[in-house]
Order: structure tokens, then sequence, then C-alpha cells
């Protein structure tokens, strides 16, 4: 499988280093989507092989204008300096930072941002927040980095956000289709059928860190069950990676399915979650789970044909869901 590269989230970015005479790239812009994850969430943690697809309707996008003041950010969630940004804007103001490090400059920005990605919700707020700035701080000072250098700063990022990310956000968040992910490694999934996905927001925030902590002191205390469900869930990864080329979206939903009950049984389920994804399997859909971290946010729910995704969604509203979004799949050549 080729290994997957894609600049997308520097597609505004001018060219690496030109003169700059009219002082235009003194402002640079940068753009990222949110993700779903498929199937590996928590397995991928340890090793295991994950999916994730993008979710272009979800976008954020950032500008980077350079100052001679103290670093500014101007986001919907606060305005003011870097150095009085709250704790849960701490990942936005470390991926401006590291980008400054990283281009060894002592110039600051006003940065703003704004997103339309729901945070803490599993679908990849932080990740395409960071994926957004690193490319408009860089695009201010007229460079792109590449895909590696960009990836390592959106990283430092996410670390700031959830402690030891296994960087499957940061790729998925940035990639134009689905992506198998396993140990940093990353390449494009190709796709036999159009497969219609329904997220529906369970309107609990997830926790991601706590999550991760929690399937950690699982596998301490319990290290044969916990590792044989990870495995289980490595399987299904690979089977999913099958099921979407060849098109066999019943195959595939059932594997979502049987994902679902193996992370509900790591203690990563809710209440909330559990109704929506009973609303869907009522409703007709081929597939529903938790998607990302769990305890609170999104359900992926898979539609037999794309032609139902707007009944699940109505299903998936009528069942509480706070939003719904949708991602479609088209098949590739
Ligand atoms: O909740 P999210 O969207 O940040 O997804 C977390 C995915 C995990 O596998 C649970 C953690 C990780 O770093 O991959």
């Amino acid at each position: 499988m080729p290994a997957f590269s894609d600049t997308r989230a520097a597609a505004h970015a001018p060219p690496a280093r030109v003169g700059d005479p009219t002082g235009e790239r003194l402002r640079g812009t940068g753009s990222a989507h949110g993700k779903a994850i498929l199937i590996g969430e928590h397995a991928v943690v340890y090793g295991r092989a994950a999916i994730a697809l993008p979710v272009h309707s979800l976008r954020v996008r950032a500008e980077a204008v350079r100052t001679a003041q103290a670093g500014l950010l101007v986001s919907d969630l606060y305005t003011g300096a870097f150095d009085a940004a709250p704790a849960r804007l701490a990942p936005t103001v470390t991926a401006a930072r590291a980008t400054l490090e990283a281009l060894g400059t002592r110039e600051q920005i006003e940065l703003r941002v704004h997103s339309g990605i729901p945070p803490e919700r599993g679908v990849g707020s932080s990740a395409a927040v960071a994926a957004a700035v690193v490319a408009a701080v860089a695009a201010a000072f007229g460079i792109v980095f590449d895909d590696g250098r960009h990836h390592e700063l959106v990283q430092v990022a996410e670390r700031a956000a959830h402690g030891t990310p296994s960087g499957l956000d940061a790729r998925a968040v940035r990639a134009a289709g689905p992506i198998w992910f396993r140990s940093g490694e990353t390449a494009a999934l190709p796709v036999g059928a159009t497969f219609a996905f329904v997220i529906a927001d369970s309107g609990v925030p997830g926790r991601t860190g706590e999550a991760v902590r929690g399937v950690r002191a699982l596998r301490e205390a319990d290290p044969a069950r916990v590792d044989h469900v990870i495995a289980s869930l490595g399987v299904l990864a690979e089977a999913a990676r099958g099921q979407l080329s060849d098109g066999d979206v019943p195959g595939l939903g059932a594997a979502m399915d049987e994902a679902h009950d193996l992370l509900d049984g790591l203690g990563l389920g809710d209440p909330a979650l559990q109704r929506l994804v009973r609303a869907a399997r009522g409703a007709g859909a081929s597939g529903a789970k938790l998607t990302g971290g769990g305890r609170g946010g999104c359900v992926l729910v898979l539609a037999p044909d794309a032609a139902d995704a707007p009944r699940l969604a109505c299903a998936l509203t009528g069942a509480g869901a706070a939003a719904v979004w949708t991602s479609t799949l088209e098949a590739t050549a």
C-alpha cells in the first residue's frame, strides 16, 4: 500500500520562502477537517491497526498574522494573550508556540481560530485545530512543512491535550479519504463501493484521556482479558480493511457492531451512547458503534444505502442526538 501523504491542511500556504516585497506573506491561513474512527480506537494505543474516516463537513480554519507584540489568540472560546489562555486552549497555544520554535523565530503572532468541530466529542477537534494552526503559522512565514514535520508539531499539541496520543487523529484530520494507521505508519485505503455514515453526538463530553487511562488500569488488573479484547479489535480492523475495499456494507456493519460491544466491555460505553446505538440498530442501520475515546462523545452509524442516511439521521435525532453529520465514502477507481 502506498504511504499516505496529504498537504491539504497547508493548501492555502504560499510556496516555501520566496521574497516578500509586498508584506502579503505576513499573514498565513490553514485548515483541517474532523474525523471519525471507523474501527480500532484504544487497540491502536497498543500497536494494533485502526481505520479513520475524514468528516469534511466539520472544519477548522486558522489565520496567523505576524506581530511584534505578545502572542494573541482570537477564538470563539477566548480572546486574549497566549499567556492567559484557559487550560482547555493549551493545545492551541502549544501548537502555535511549537511552530514558532520550529521556525526558529522570535516574532510572535496574532492567531484567529474558527472551529466548526465540537470539542470533546471524539471527532478530532483538538487535532484539527492544531493542524490548522501549524499550517497557518508556518504560512505566515512563507513556509510549508513537509508531512512528517507537520505531523510531529500537531503531535506536540496532541500530547498537551491527551498525554499519549497514538497519532491517528493527527493523520486523519488531514487525510482526504479513509486511512489505515498502525504504529505510526499510515496508508490511504481503497474503497470498493459507496459507504454512507451518520455520526451522532450524544451531547455527553467524551473523556479521551480518562478513557485511555481506564483501559490501561483494566489491563494492569486483568491483562489476559484486555489483551484478548485488544487482539480481537485488531482482527476486526484487518477485516474492515477488506470489507471497505470489497464494498461489503453488511460485513463492515457487523464488524462495527462487534467492535462496539468489545469497547463497551472495556467500560467505554455510556447510557446516552447506548441509546443512540440501539436507536440506529432499531432503525435498520447496517452497524453502529461508539467512535473515539468513548464514555461520551459520538456514535458512528453505517447506513445500508446512501438513501437511508437521512432516515437514520432522523431516528438518531429522535433518540436524543444533540447533532448529526454525514460522511460518505465514494468508491475509489
Ligand atoms: O477521542 P478521540 O477522537 O481523541 O480518539 C481517541 C482514540 C484513542 O484510540 C482512544 C486514543 C489514541 O490516541 O488513539
